[in-house]
């Protein structure tokens, strides 16, 4: 899912450009927010994914977007999200800490601004809202998270 590019002419329908694949009849293309994609009348999905784009989000539309992400889902349906995540608050400012003593400027300023997820916080939502969290680190700033909705 891609950010909404407010430049764009606004469609008729809405503002949300929806394409059809000729041989993937059951497939969309929609350029929407990813808070406000679900809004579209949708059967609920059996998988929702994510890849690289929730750090954006600051940990209040985070939730925001777990809570509409677990709507959107049928029982025992899960989201699959891959980030840029760090344990904790501690994590975050011992992260920024290593990169700026490694050299590495531009890292350690990308984790400074951008909203880098906090993995305790983030699973303690999840898991309040009903799904049942698993985590998978990638490498030293990457982690995968695979909610199932439970309930
Ligand atoms: C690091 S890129 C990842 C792109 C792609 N998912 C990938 O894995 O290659 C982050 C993307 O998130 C999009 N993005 C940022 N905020 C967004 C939002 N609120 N809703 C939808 N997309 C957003 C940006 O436009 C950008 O395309």
């Amino acid at each position: 899912m891609r950010r909404t590019d407010l430049r764009r002419p606004v469609r008729a329908h809405g503002g949300y450009r929806a394409k059809k694949v000729g041989h993937l009849p059951n497939r969309r293309f929609i350029r929407a927010d990813i808070l406000e994609v679900f809004e579209h009348e949708f059967e609920p999905f059996h998988s929702v994914i994510s890849a690289y784009t929730v750090h954006h989000l600051t940990d209040d539309e985070k939730g925001l977007l777990f809570a509409k992400v677990l709507t959107s889902l049928v029982p025992g349906g899960r989201a699959v999200f891959g980030d840029l995540m760090v344990q904790t608050s501690e994590t975050k400012a011992l992260k920024i800490r290593e990169y700026t003593a490694n050299g590495d400027a531009k890292t350690a300023q990308d984790i400074k601004e951008e909203f880098f997820w906090l993995i305790d916080a983030a699973v303690a939502d999840l898991s309040q809202l009903g799904f049942l969290v698993k985590i998978r680190r990638f490498s030293d700033l990457s982690h995968g998270i695979v909610a199932e909705k439970v309930i």
